[in-house]
Protein backbone atom coordinates (compact mmCIF):
# COMPACT_ATOMS: atom_id res chain seq x y z
CA UNK A 1 0.00 0.00 0.00
CA UNK A 2 1.93 2.81 -1.25
CA UNK A 3 -0.74 5.65 0.47
CA UNK A 4 -0.11 3.80 4.17
CA UNK A 5 4.28 3.71 3.14
CA UNK A 6 3.88 7.27 1.98
CA UNK A 7 2.31 8.42 5.47
CA UNK A 8 4.26 6.58 7.69
CA UNK A 9 7.24 8.68 5.96
CA UNK A 10 5.58 11.66 6.50
CA UNK A 11 4.87 10.90 9.93
CA UNK A 12 8.77 10.47 10.53
CA UNK A 13 9.20 13.35 8.74
CA UNK A 14 6.67 15.89 10.31
CA UNK A 15 7.63 14.68 14.10
CA UNK A 16 11.27 15.25 13.19
CA UNK A 17 10.69 18.82 12.44
CA UNK A 18 8.58 18.93 15.21
CA UNK A 19 11.21 18.36 17.22
CA UNK A 20 13.56 20.56 15.36
CA UNK A 21 11.30 23.71 15.23
CA UNK A 22 13.66 26.74 16.77
CA UNK A 23 10.58 28.65 18.16
CA UNK A 24 7.22 28.75 18.80
CA UNK A 25 6.82 30.56 15.00
CA UNK A 26 8.94 27.55 13.44
CA UNK A 27 6.33 25.59 15.17
CA UNK A 28 3.66 27.35 13.66
CA UNK A 29 5.24 26.92 10.09
CA UNK A 30 5.02 23.27 10.71
CA UNK A 31 1.42 22.84 11.74
CA UNK A 32 0.44 25.13 8.62
CA UNK A 33 2.35 23.12 6.37
CA UNK A 34 1.09 19.73 7.36
CA UNK A 35 -2.58 20.47 9.21
CA UNK A 36 -2.92 23.69 7.12
CA UNK A 37 -5.70 23.69 4.59
CA UNK A 38 -3.39 22.99 1.95
CA UNK A 39 -0.77 20.98 4.54
CA UNK A 40 0.51 17.57 3.35
CA UNK A 41 -2.03 15.76 5.55
CA UNK A 42 -4.91 17.86 4.46
CA UNK A 43 -3.41 17.06 1.29
CA UNK A 44 -3.68 12.81 2.15
CA UNK A 45 -7.14 12.66 3.70
CA UNK A 46 -8.42 14.95 0.57
CA UNK A 47 -6.93 11.55 -1.31
CA UNK A 48 -9.02 9.36 0.96
CA UNK A 49 -12.37 10.11 -1.53
CA UNK A 50 -10.02 8.24 -4.43
CA UNK A 51 -9.57 5.52 -2.79
CA UNK A 52 -11.29 2.24 -3.52
CA UNK A 53 -13.66 1.43 -0.18
CA UNK A 54 -11.24 -1.34 1.32
CA UNK A 55 -8.41 1.15 0.95
CA UNK A 56 -10.24 3.68 2.72
CA UNK A 57 -11.46 1.86 5.13
CA UNK A 58 -7.58 0.98 6.45
CA UNK A 59 -6.12 4.65 5.37
CA UNK A 60 -9.12 6.99 6.95
CA UNK A 61 -8.76 5.48 10.74
CA UNK A 62 -4.95 5.67 10.17
CA UNK A 63 -5.05 9.23 8.49
CA UNK A 64 -6.76 10.36 11.38
CA UNK A 65 -4.77 8.14 14.12
CA UNK A 66 -1.52 10.66 12.19
CA UNK A 67 -3.53 13.97 12.28
CA UNK A 68 -4.09 13.60 16.04
CA UNK A 69 -0.94 12.41 16.90
CA UNK A 70 1.06 15.48 14.75
CA UNK A 71 -1.50 17.43 15.98
CA UNK A 72 -0.69 16.21 20.15
CA UNK A 73 3.20 16.72 19.19
CA UNK A 74 2.69 20.05 17.98
CA UNK A 75 0.59 20.88 21.53
CA UNK A 76 3.28 19.37 23.45
CA UNK A 77 6.22 20.93 22.09
CA UNK A 78 4.15 24.64 22.08
CA UNK A 79 3.48 24.11 25.76
CA UNK A 80 7.41 23.20 26.25
CA UNK A 81 8.50 26.56 24.51
CA UNK A 82 5.95 28.26 26.93
CA UNK A 83 7.64 26.62 30.46
CA UNK A 84 11.23 27.44 28.41
CA UNK A 85 9.95 30.65 28.65
CA UNK A 86 8.62 30.99 31.50
CA UNK A 87 11.62 29.57 33.13
CA UNK A 88 13.48 32.23 31.35
CA UNK A 89 11.05 34.58 32.73
CA UNK A 90 11.21 33.55 36.51
CA UNK A 91 15.69 33.18 35.78
CA UNK A 92 15.80 36.98 35.16
CA UNK A 93 13.60 38.06 37.88
CA UNK A 94 15.07 36.24 40.29
CA UNK A 95 16.09 38.13 43.52
CA UNK A 96 17.93 36.72 46.08
CA UNK A 97 16.62 37.43 49.63
CA UNK A 98 19.26 35.63 51.20
CA UNK A 99 22.23 37.67 50.03
CA UNK A 100 23.85 39.12 53.06
CA UNK A 101 23.26 43.04 53.18
CA UNK A 102 25.68 45.09 52.46
CA UNK A 103 28.73 45.50 54.28
CA UNK A 104 28.82 49.21 54.75
CA UNK A 105 26.94 50.73 56.79
CA UNK A 106 24.56 53.42 54.82
CA UNK A 107 22.03 54.07 57.22
CA UNK A 108 22.07 55.26 61.26
CA UNK A 109 19.60 55.24 63.84
CA UNK A 110 19.21 58.98 64.44
CA UNK A 111 19.99 59.77 68.14
CA UNK A 112 16.75 61.50 69.04
CA UNK A 113 15.44 57.53 68.11
CA UNK A 114 17.56 56.22 69.91
CA UNK A 115 17.11 57.71 73.01
CA UNK A 116 13.45 57.19 72.85
CA UNK A 117 14.49 53.30 72.30
CA UNK A 118 16.54 53.92 75.32
CA UNK A 119 13.92 55.35 77.14
CA UNK A 120 10.99 52.76 76.17
CA UNK A 121 13.21 49.73 77.56
CA UNK A 122 13.97 51.45 80.79
CA UNK A 123 10.21 52.39 81.69
CA UNK A 124 8.90 49.12 79.72
CA UNK A 125 10.80 47.36 82.87
CA UNK A 126 9.12 49.78 85.45
CA UNK A 127 5.79 48.43 84.19
CA UNK A 128 4.64 51.63 82.02
CA UNK A 129 2.73 51.35 78.84
CA UNK A 130 3.70 53.42 75.75
CA UNK A 131 0.50 55.77 74.95
CA UNK A 132 -0.02 58.04 72.13
CA UNK A 133 -1.39 61.06 71.04
CA UNK A 134 -1.36 63.45 68.15
CA UNK A 135 0.68 66.75 67.00
CA UNK A 136 -2.52 68.77 66.19
CA UNK A 137 -4.35 68.98 69.01
CA UNK A 138 -7.16 70.93 70.52
CA UNK A 139 -6.86 74.08 72.80
CA UNK A 140 -8.36 71.76 75.69
CA UNK A 141 -6.16 69.15 75.45
CA UNK A 142 -3.00 70.86 75.40
CA UNK A 143 -4.07 73.82 78.19
CA UNK A 144 -8.05 74.09 79.68
CA UNK A 145 -7.93 70.50 80.79
CA UNK A 146 -4.18 70.48 81.90
CA UNK A 147 -5.35 73.50 84.43
CA UNK A 148 -4.28 76.73 82.09
CA UNK A 149 -6.94 78.32 82.55
CA UNK A 150 -8.41 80.63 79.81
CA UNK A 151 -6.23 83.77 79.73
CA UNK A 152 -3.77 82.45 82.31
CA UNK A 153 -0.26 83.76 81.86
CA UNK A 154 1.04 80.49 81.48
CA UNK A 155 -0.29 79.96 78.35
CA UNK A 156 1.85 82.70 77.16
CA UNK A 157 5.22 80.93 77.87
CA UNK A 158 4.59 78.31 75.77
CA UNK A 159 4.70 80.60 72.48
CA UNK A 160 2.17 78.21 70.70
CA UNK A 161 1.83 77.82 66.83
CA UNK A 162 -1.84 78.12 66.20
CA UNK A 163 -4.13 76.84 63.18
CA UNK A 164 -6.62 79.72 62.47
CA UNK A 165 -10.02 78.99 63.85
CA UNK A 166 -12.51 76.39 63.02
CA UNK A 167 -16.47 76.79 62.24
CA UNK A 168 -17.06 76.38 66.31
CA UNK A 169 -14.25 79.14 66.67
CA UNK A 170 -11.88 77.18 68.21
CA UNK A 171 -8.25 77.04 67.38
CA UNK A 172 -6.31 73.62 66.70
CA UNK A 173 -2.27 73.93 67.96
CA UNK A 174 0.73 72.28 67.25
CA UNK A 175 1.46 70.42 70.64
CA UNK A 176 3.18 72.60 73.05
CA UNK A 177 4.27 69.50 75.10
CA UNK A 178 3.18 66.06 75.34
CA UNK A 179 1.14 66.37 78.30
CA UNK A 180 -2.25 66.42 76.62
CA UNK A 181 -1.69 63.09 76.49
CA UNK A 182 -2.27 62.70 80.02
CA UNK A 183 -5.58 63.93 79.21
CA UNK A 184 -6.30 61.83 76.27
CA UNK A 185 -5.39 58.67 78.47
CA UNK A 186 -7.36 59.50 81.70
CA UNK A 187 -10.48 60.36 79.77
CA UNK A 188 -10.36 57.15 78.06
CA UNK A 189 -9.27 54.58 80.24
CA UNK A 190 -10.22 53.95 84.21
CA UNK A 191 -7.27 54.41 86.64
CA UNK A 192 -4.94 52.57 87.61
CA UNK A 193 -2.93 54.31 84.90
CA UNK A 194 1.10 53.93 84.53
CA UNK A 195 2.27 54.96 80.89
CA UNK A 196 4.32 57.43 79.22
CA UNK A 197 4.16 58.97 75.55
CA UNK A 198 7.15 60.28 73.20
CA UNK A 199 7.03 62.36 70.43
CA UNK A 200 7.40 65.85 68.82
CA UNK A 201 6.40 68.95 70.33
CA UNK A 202 6.12 72.71 69.01
CA UNK A 203 7.41 75.93 70.28
CA UNK A 204 7.53 79.37 68.28
CA UNK A 205 11.82 79.34 69.50
CA UNK A 206 14.87 79.29 67.82
CA UNK A 207 18.58 79.24 69.40
CA UNK A 208 21.35 76.88 70.20
CA UNK A 209 19.43 74.67 72.76
CA UNK A 210 15.86 75.38 71.31
CA UNK A 211 14.35 74.23 68.16
CA UNK A 212 10.28 74.80 66.99
CA UNK A 213 10.14 71.01 66.91
CA UNK A 214 11.70 69.22 69.77
CA UNK A 215 10.93 65.80 71.60
CA UNK A 216 9.45 64.90 74.58
CA UNK A 217 8.39 62.02 77.22
CA UNK A 218 5.29 62.12 79.42
CA UNK A 219 5.03 59.97 82.60
CA UNK A 220 2.00 59.18 84.61
CA UNK A 221 1.05 57.44 87.02
CA UNK A 222 -2.13 57.35 88.54
CA UNK A 223 -3.14 55.20 91.27
CA UNK A 224 -4.46 54.65 95.28
CA UNK A 225 -1.72 55.84 97.40
CA UNK A 226 1.31 56.91 94.96
CA UNK A 227 2.97 59.95 96.67
CA UNK A 228 6.01 62.06 96.13
CA UNK A 229 8.49 59.54 97.09
CA UNK A 230 7.46 57.15 94.15
CA UNK A 231 7.72 60.30 92.13
CA UNK A 232 11.54 60.41 93.37
CA UNK A 233 12.64 57.01 93.23
CA UNK A 234 11.39 56.57 89.47
CA UNK A 235 13.27 59.61 87.76
CA UNK A 236 16.26 58.69 89.62
CA UNK A 237 15.89 54.58 88.69
CA UNK A 238 15.54 56.30 85.51
CA UNK A 239 18.76 58.61 85.79
CA UNK A 240 21.16 55.73 86.76
CA UNK A 241 19.76 53.28 83.75
CA UNK A 242 19.54 56.24 81.09
CA UNK A 243 22.90 57.66 81.58
CA UNK A 244 24.43 54.36 82.65
CA UNK A 245 25.83 55.56 85.58
CA UNK A 246 25.31 54.04 89.41
CA UNK A 247 25.32 56.63 91.42
CA UNK A 248 23.74 59.78 89.71
CA UNK A 249 23.42 62.94 91.86
CA UNK A 250 20.13 64.29 91.48
CA UNK A 251 18.67 67.23 93.13
CA UNK A 252 14.48 68.01 93.18
CA UNK A 253 13.83 71.95 93.45
CA UNK A 254 10.09 73.82 93.84
CA UNK A 255 8.64 74.66 90.92
CA UNK A 256 5.85 75.65 89.20
CA UNK A 257 3.07 73.90 86.58
CA UNK A 258 -0.25 74.75 86.38
CA UNK A 259 -1.31 70.60 86.27
CA UNK A 260 0.96 70.00 88.92
CA UNK A 261 0.49 70.65 93.07
CA UNK A 262 3.64 70.59 94.36
CA UNK A 263 5.57 70.69 91.26
CA UNK A 264 9.83 70.29 90.76
CA UNK A 265 12.13 70.14 88.75
CA UNK A 266 15.00 67.74 88.85
CA UNK A 267 19.30 68.39 88.28
CA UNK A 268 21.50 66.22 88.10
CA UNK A 269 24.83 66.23 88.77
CA UNK A 270 27.78 67.17 86.21
CA UNK A 271 31.54 68.26 86.25
CA UNK A 272 31.08 71.23 83.20
CA UNK A 273 35.15 72.38 83.12
CA UNK A 274 36.72 72.05 80.22
CA UNK A 275 33.75 73.16 78.08
CA UNK A 276 32.23 69.40 78.50
CA UNK A 277 29.50 68.00 80.57
CA UNK A 278 29.92 64.82 82.56
CA UNK A 279 27.57 63.18 84.29
CA UNK A 280 28.00 61.69 87.83
CA UNK A 281 31.14 64.11 88.03
CA UNK A 282 31.83 67.22 89.46
CA UNK A 283 29.83 69.71 91.75
CA UNK A 284 27.65 71.38 88.61
CA UNK A 285 23.91 70.48 88.42
CA UNK A 286 21.85 70.37 84.90
CA UNK A 287 17.67 70.57 84.68
CA UNK A 288 16.61 67.46 83.04
CA UNK A 289 13.09 67.47 83.39
CA UNK A 290 9.62 68.65 85.55
CA UNK A 291 7.62 66.66 87.46
CA UNK A 292 5.32 66.86 89.73
CA UNK A 293 2.02 65.54 91.89
CA UNK A 294 -1.20 65.34 89.37
CA UNK A 295 -3.14 68.58 90.30
CA UNK A 296 -6.89 67.76 91.90
CA UNK A 297 -8.03 69.92 89.26
CA UNK A 298 -6.66 68.08 86.52
CA UNK A 299 -7.86 64.66 87.62
CA UNK A 300 -11.50 66.61 87.88
CA UNK A 301 -11.52 67.66 84.36
CA UNK A 302 -10.44 64.19 83.05
CA UNK A 303 -13.62 62.44 84.84
CA UNK A 304 -11.10 60.89 88.03
CA UNK A 305 -11.95 61.39 91.58
CA UNK A 306 -9.24 62.73 93.29
CA UNK A 307 -10.27 61.52 96.71
CA UNK A 308 -9.81 58.07 95.56
CA UNK A 309 -7.08 58.74 93.23
CA UNK A 310 -4.13 60.88 93.03
CA UNK A 311 -0.83 60.51 91.20
CA UNK A 312 2.08 61.89 89.90
CA UNK A 313 3.87 63.33 86.25
CA UNK A 314 6.80 64.13 84.63
CA UNK A 315 7.79 65.78 81.23
CA UNK A 316 11.68 64.69 79.95
CA UNK A 317 13.33 66.99 77.21
CA UNK A 318 14.41 63.99 74.89
CA UNK A 319 16.86 65.91 72.56
CA UNK A 320 18.04 66.97 75.64
CA UNK A 321 19.37 64.01 77.28
CA UNK A 322 20.61 62.77 73.72
CA UNK A 323 22.76 66.19 73.86
CA UNK A 324 23.30 64.93 77.79
CA UNK A 325 24.40 61.72 77.09
CA UNK A 326 26.14 61.65 73.45
CA UNK A 327 27.85 65.03 73.58
CA UNK A 328 26.41 66.99 70.63
CA UNK A 329 26.33 70.63 71.60
CA UNK A 330 24.14 72.47 69.08
CA UNK A 331 20.49 71.38 68.82
CA UNK A 332 20.06 72.98 66.07
CA UNK A 333 22.28 70.06 64.33
CA UNK A 334 19.59 67.25 65.30
CA UNK A 335 17.38 68.21 62.22
CA UNK A 336 19.48 69.96 59.49
CA UNK A 337 19.42 66.50 57.84
CA UNK A 338 23.69 66.85 57.13
CA UNK A 339 24.13 62.93 56.14
CA UNK A 340 27.79 63.88 57.94
CA UNK A 341 25.73 64.65 61.51
CA UNK A 342 24.39 61.36 61.37
CA UNK A 343 26.77 59.19 60.33
CA UNK A 344 29.05 60.65 63.21
CA UNK A 345 26.12 60.65 65.77
CA UNK A 346 24.09 57.87 64.45
CA UNK A 347 23.50 54.50 65.92
CA UNK A 348 23.62 50.83 64.18
CA UNK A 349 20.39 49.82 63.48
CA UNK A 350 21.34 45.98 63.91
CA UNK A 351 21.92 46.64 67.96
CA UNK A 352 18.43 48.14 69.39
CA UNK A 353 18.46 49.25 73.35
CA UNK A 354 17.83 46.67 75.36
CA UNK A 355 18.77 46.56 79.40
CA UNK A 356 20.02 43.19 79.33
CA UNK A 357 22.32 43.66 76.50
CA UNK A 358 23.17 47.28 76.42
CA UNK A 359 21.58 50.65 76.46
CA UNK A 360 23.59 52.51 73.54
N1 LIG B 1 4.79 69.83 80.13
C1 LIG B 1 5.93 70.47 80.78
C2 LIG B 1 6.68 71.30 79.78
O1 LIG B 1 6.69 71.00 78.63
C3 LIG B 1 6.82 69.42 81.37
C4 LIG B 1 6.19 68.73 82.51
C5 LIG B 1 6.34 69.20 83.79
C6 LIG B 1 5.38 67.60 82.31
C7 LIG B 1 5.74 68.59 84.86
C8 LIG B 1 4.78 66.98 83.37
C9 LIG B 1 4.98 67.49 84.66
O2 LIG B 1 4.01 65.91 83.23
O3 LIG B 1 4.39 66.87 85.69
O4 LIG B 1 7.30 72.24 80.15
Amino acid sequence: MQAAAEAQALKTRVLAEIAAAPDEAGLEAVRVAVLGKTGSISLLMRGLGAMNPAERQVMGPALNALKDEVAASIAARREAFHEAALDARLASERLDLTLPAAPSRRGAVHPVSQVMEEAAAIFAEMGFVLAEGPDIETDFNNFTALNFPEGHPAREMHDTFFFPPGPDGTRKLLRTHTSPVQVRTMLAQEPPIRIIAMGRTYRCDSDQTHTPMFHQIEGLVIDRETHMGHLKGCLMDFCRAFFEVDDVRVRFRPHYFPFTEPSAEMDIGCDRSGGQIRIGEGEDWLEILGSGMVHANVLRNCGIDPEIWQGFAFGIGIDRLAMLKYGMSDLRDFFAGDPRWIRHYGFSPFFPASLASGLS
